[in-house]
Order: structure tokens, then sequence, then C-alpha cells
């Protein structure tokens, strides 16, 4: 691991995996982006220009991938139209950057033999009941609901027969909901931070029931370094931390961390197709890599979170106004 590109590394979970594998390894690294509206050129300032270059580009372009694929033994796979609600209002970017993007890194490292790893989703699953105890292993059966999820399930297919049927060096992981610096605004926690911070109310889809499994990005970057330097080849690792809980609660404990009355939000249109719950079972990677999440107390997570935003508001400020513009568009 001494080349890496690291594809999507301007995004959010990218952008703090890079500064990861800067800190913990001597690794030089290259980050291929797009530059979509999700990216951050900001999230990767300060890292030293000798170990991390960044090249804007389209993973879905044989032309751009396949000479820089060429350069590296190791390819982390991050790049994705990453938000469910953009990918029930316009589909197509997501098949093209989530399918065709990744089968077009796939067949590069096919030709130079480039150990891959590919960062998935829990949600290729679907959903789970909220009255059932269940979680989610390696073995659950793929069952997505949304076409992001589809296209995400779709991509952990093609790793999986590029494995098969051509021998390519990988592995996969499936993690939770993530929270932490830089994630966009669009997405639910950030959502509800920037809103308060604004003294506005925070806006939850239904009746607030849905269950995600939140887990803090550093655990999850944490994670993908401990799969590249001793995962199986071939295997696939479930990443969460165990915490469950539904996003009234968690608009609760916002509300709280700001002193706002607990009842200070609006409740608006559900999402259409909402998974109800997710709930992932990490013993594997627990127990054959030793990896385990350091954010154990979410509330600690949150407050630090919270405080991140109010620092770095000019950079969230850029994009909050169309985000929410986005929102009130589809009454929500
Ligand atoms: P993000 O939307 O914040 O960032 C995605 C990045 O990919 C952006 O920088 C964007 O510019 C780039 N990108 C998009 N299309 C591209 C293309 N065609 N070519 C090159 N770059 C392109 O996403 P995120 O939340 O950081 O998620 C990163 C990965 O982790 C995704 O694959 C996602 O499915 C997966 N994941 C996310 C979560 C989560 O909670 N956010 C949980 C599990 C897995
Ligand atoms: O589970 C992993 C997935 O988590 C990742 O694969 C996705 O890339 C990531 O975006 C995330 O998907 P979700 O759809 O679960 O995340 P989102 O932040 O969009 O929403 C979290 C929950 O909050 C979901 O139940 C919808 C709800 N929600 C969201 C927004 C934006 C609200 O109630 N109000 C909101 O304003």
């Amino acid at each position: 691991m001494e080349r890496v590109l690291v594809t999507g590394g301007a995004g959010f979970i990218g952008a703090n995996f890079v500064r990861h594998l800067v800190s913990q390894t001597d690794a030089r690294v290259t980050v291929l982006d797009k530059l979509t509206y999700a990216a951050s050129t900001e999230a990767l300032v300060g890292l030293p220009g000798s170990r991390v270059r960044l090249v804007p580009g389209d993973i879905a372009h044989a032309d751009v991938v396949e000479p820089l694929v060429a350069m590296h033994d190791t390819v982390v796979h991050f790049a994705a139209e990453s938000h469910n609600d953009n990918s029930l209002t316009q589909p197509a970017p997501f098949v093209t950057t989530n399918i065709l993007g990744t089968f077009t890194l796939l067949e590069a490292v096919r030709r130079t033999g480039a150990r891959f790893h590919h960062v998935s989703t829990d949600e290729v699953y679907g959903d789970l009941p909220l009255d059932d105890p269940a979680r989610f292993t390696e073995d659950t059966p793929y069952r997505p609901s949304s076409p992001y999820s589809a296209s995400k399930a779709s991509s952990d297919h093609l790793v999986r027969a590029w494995m098969r049927s051509f021998g390519v060096r990988a592995t996969i992981s499936n993690c939770s909901n993530n929270y932490g610096p830089w994630q966009h605004v669009e997405k639910f926690i950030p959502r509800q931070i920037t809103t308060l911070i604004d003294r506005g109310r925070p806006r939850v889809y239904g009746a607030g029931c849905h269950v995600r499994d939140w887990i803090h990005v550093d655990d999850h970057c944490a994670a993908i370094l401990a799969i590249l330097r001793s995962g199986r080849i071939g295997e696939t690792y479930l990443v969460g931390a165990d915490g469950e809980r539904n996003n009234l609660e968690v608009v609760r404990t916002l509300l709280r961390l700001f002193d706002r009355d607990p009842d200070d939000y609006d409740t608006v249109l559900d999402r259409v197709g909402h998974d109800l719950r997710y709930a992932i079972d990490a013993a594997k990677i627990r127990r054959e890599l030793g990896w385990e999440p350091q954010y154990a107390d979410f509330e600690a997570g949150l407050a630090t979170t919270v405080d991140w935003y109010r620092v770095h508001e000019p950079w969230w400020r850029r994009h909050k106004a169309a985000s929410e513009a986005a929102y009130a568009a589809v009454g929500q």
C-alpha cells in the first residue's frame, strides 16, 4: 500500500479517509474526484502536497481511469452519488456513477492487478421491521429499496463477479449511517444542526420512527484501513457501531444540545419508499480484524459535530440555501 488511488476523496467520508490514511501510513495518495456539488476541496486543505494530489475527473471515463489506476497499487473506491432523496428525483447519475463508474474501475484493476476496496452501504440489504431484534449480517440477502441503494447493490454484485470471474483482488465493506465533519447539509444530521444554528425548526420525515444505526466517520475510516491492512481478499465486512436510534430521538438530542424545547420540530412529507430500520451486526470485523469503534457515546460525538459545524459555517453556508430550496420544492 504505497500508492493509493482514492476515488471520491473530496467527499464526506473519502476526505476523512484521506486524512486518516496520511496520518496513519506513509502512503502517497491520489484523489480522483469529479468535484460534484457534494465535493469539498477545502476538506483536503493542509495535507502535504508531497503526499496528496487531487485529479479532477470522472470514474466512468475509462480514458481518465485506466492510466491513473496503472500508477497505483491500491484503489479505495468511495466515489458515488450518495443521497437517497436525490435518487428519487433524478436517478440517472446514480446509474452512471455508481454502476458504470464501478465497472470502469473494475476493468482497470483487472488489467493492472491493483488491490481494490469497494466502500458500500448497509442499504443494499433493504430494511428491517421496527419490532424485530434482527440485524444485518454478511449473509443477509440483497433487497435494495431506492434507486440509490439498488445502484450500490449493483456495484457490489459487479465487484463480486469481477473477483470470481477474473480474479480481481478485492474486499467490500457495507457500513451504516455516518456522521461527523464535512458531511453535506442535505443529509439528516447536518441539515438539522445547520437549521438549529439558524434558529430554525428541524424537519422530520413522517412520524420520525425510522431507525438508523449511527457511526462516527472516524470509526468507519479506521475500519476501512483495518480491512486494507489485514482483511481477507474476497471477503465482505459489515461496519457498524451499535448506534441504533430513531430519527425523533436524534432530533431531540440535538434540540437538547441547543437548549431548545423537545417539541420544537416540524414533521414534513415522508420519503417515498422510506426504509424503516437499518441495523448492523459487526461481529465479523471485530472478531477477525480486532476493529472497535472509538466513539461509543453518540451524544458526545454529536456534540463535537455540532461544534465543528459552528466553526465551519462559511463552508456549509454556501450550500444551505440551495439545499433547503430543493427540499421545499418537494414539500420537505
Ligand atoms: P458524498 O456524496 O459526500 O461524496 C461523494 C464524492 O464522490 C464527492 O466528492 C463527489 O464529487 C464524488 N463523485 C461523485 N460522482 C463521481 C464520479 N462520477 N467520478 C468521480 N467522483 C465522483 O458521499 P459520502 O457520504 O462520502 O459516501 C462515500 C461512499 O460511502 C459512497 O460510496 C457511499 O455509498 C458510501 N457510504 C456512505 C455512507 C454514509 O452514511 N454517508 C454509509 C455507508 C456507505
Ligand atoms: O445507511 C447508510 C446510508 O446512510 C448511506 O448509504 C447513504 O449514502 C447516506 O446518505 C445515508 O442514507 P439515509 O437515507 O439513511 O440518510 P439521510 O441522512 O438522508 O436520512 C437519515 C434519516 O433521516 C432517514 O430516515 C430520512 C430522515 N430524514 C432525512 C432528512 C434529510 C428526516 O427525517 N429529515 C430530513 O430532513
